[in-house]
């Protein structure tokens, strides 16, 4: 088996770990002996580009398990968990291409190495596998991909609308057990949880300036809110700023939330959010973090010609000496702090996120002749069934309509 990971003798570290995970996601788990019975992912070549964690790995296993033949890569070189790919490996007997810490060139080596595989379905986070196919003419055989984050969908409904997608994409992003809990609870814990990990800063009492009020964006702001920061929002969007300023948060531009940040976080998608102007207009000792997929949200470039020294103080945070005295704080190389940092989400939500990733595949095999080169979102049933299915690990259970009131509310829908 060809495979590329740090070192084979961490396995036993990381088994532990994803079976901890493991046992924090149940719809994946139930759906994993479903696989294990009915097969529906025989013989099927699946090659996924993912943050290389304990959930993705319960995620890769459940593949398996439905008979898929799957392969993986990081989607993110500072977020590969050595142990966990050393443990898919070793113990799981399944092929992983990720190193922490390693460089563009052996980055993108790894994704050649999904692409050598000749996958029939892709699974990408942040749509670097499926870039990488379209733009080296790979994508002859593949019947369809999925995509797990914002900026992967944005990307492809870009590539859509330019006629230049070659196979259907299933937007697992949109559908609503993924963002109302992985985008917004996911993020929102995960992030403080970096920068906690990074820093040990007290969050309380502090003025914590979110960049972007899209779930993730509310997530993070609703949990520095309830660790006592006040909370800043910045927005472009007048809909969003305007329902962040009835959420009770102050919201203004990004130059005047600067004047008064202890801590910044960016999770909007676009570069450049804490750009030179704010950066001049930074406090001494603000710390700088990002959790949006890529590193251009903070303006790197101008922290490094305004610094006079950079240094490493803790992992994970770089302080620049500015000229003019100030200290800033980057944590993580303004890396996705939540997964460089700390784990990544929970397994509590990353199990309704990849309960859709399985679902999407098993999608795709079963309507790949009926879809075209467009990006879809999954049915709505599937949507509600992981809903279900997740109230009913957490022994919730919920009232259901009565024969009366499905002919009331039909009677209206039907405007009888
Ligand atoms: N994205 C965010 N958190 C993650 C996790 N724990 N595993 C995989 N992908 C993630």
């Amino acid at each position: 088996m060809e495979f590329k990971v740090k070192d084979l003798s961490l396995a036993d570290e990381g088994r532990k770990k994803i079976e901890w995970a493991g046992e924090h996601m149940p719809v994946l788990l139930r759906l994993r002996k479903e696989f294990e019975r009915e097969k529906p992912l025989d013989g099927v070549r699946i090659a996924a580009c993912l943050h290389v964690t304990s959930e993705t790995a319960n995620l890769m296993i459940t593949l398996k398990a439905g008979g898929a033949d799957v392969r993986l890569a990081a989607s993110n070189p500072l977020s590969t968990k050595d142990d966990i790919a050393a443990s898919l490996v070793q113990d799981y007997g399944i092929p992983v291409f990720a190193v922490h810490g390693e460089d563009r060139d052996s980055y993108y080596e790894n994704i050649k190495a999904l692409a050598d595989f000749k996958p029939q379905i892709t699974i990408d986070d942040g749509g670097d596998l499926t870039s990488y196919l379209h733009e080296h003419n790979l994508t002859e055989g593949v019947l369809g991909g999925t995509e797990e984050t914002t900026t992967g969908v944005i990307r492809f409904r870009a590539m859509e609308k330019e006629g230049v997608l070659k196979y259907p994409l299933i937007a697992v992003n949109d559908s609503m057990t993924k963002f109302l809990f992985d985008n917004r609870y996911g993020t929102g814990q995960s992030t403080i949880d970096g920068i906690l990990r990074a820093t040990n800063l007290l969050i309380a009492g502090s003025t914590f300036v979110v960049c972007g009020y899209g779930w993730c964006g509310r997530g993070v702001a609703m949990r520095a809110k309830g660790m006592g920061a006040r909370v800043i929002v910045t927005e472009v969007d007048p809909i969003r700023a305007l329902e962040a300023v009835m959420d009770g948060f102050d919201v203004m531009p990004i130059v005047e939330a600067a004047k008064k940040g202890d801590f910044f976080v960016t999770v909007t998608g676009d570069k450049n959010v804490i750009g030179k102007e704010a950066i001049e207009n930074l406090k001494d000792g603000a710390v700088l973090a990002n959790s949006g997929h890529f590193d251009v949200e903070i303006d790197k470039e101008t922290l490094k010609q305004l610094a006079e020294t950079i240094e490493e103080v803790r992992p994970n945070v770089t302080r620049f000496t500015l000229r003019d005295g100030r200290r800033i704080y980057l944590l993580a190389d303004g890396r996705l702090v939540n997964l460089a940092a700390a784990e990544g989400h929970p397994p509590t939500v990353m199990d309704m996120s990849f309960a859709n990733q399985a679902l999407a595949a098993r999608y795709i095999l079963e309507h790949h002749n009926e879809l075209e080169a467009r990006v879809y979102t999954l049915p709505h049933e599937i949507d509600v069934e992981i809903a279900k299915r997740k109230l009913e690990s957490m022994g919730i259970r919920i009232d259901e309509l009565t024969e009366e009131q499905r002919k009331y509310l039909s009677s209206w829908r039907e405007g009888t």
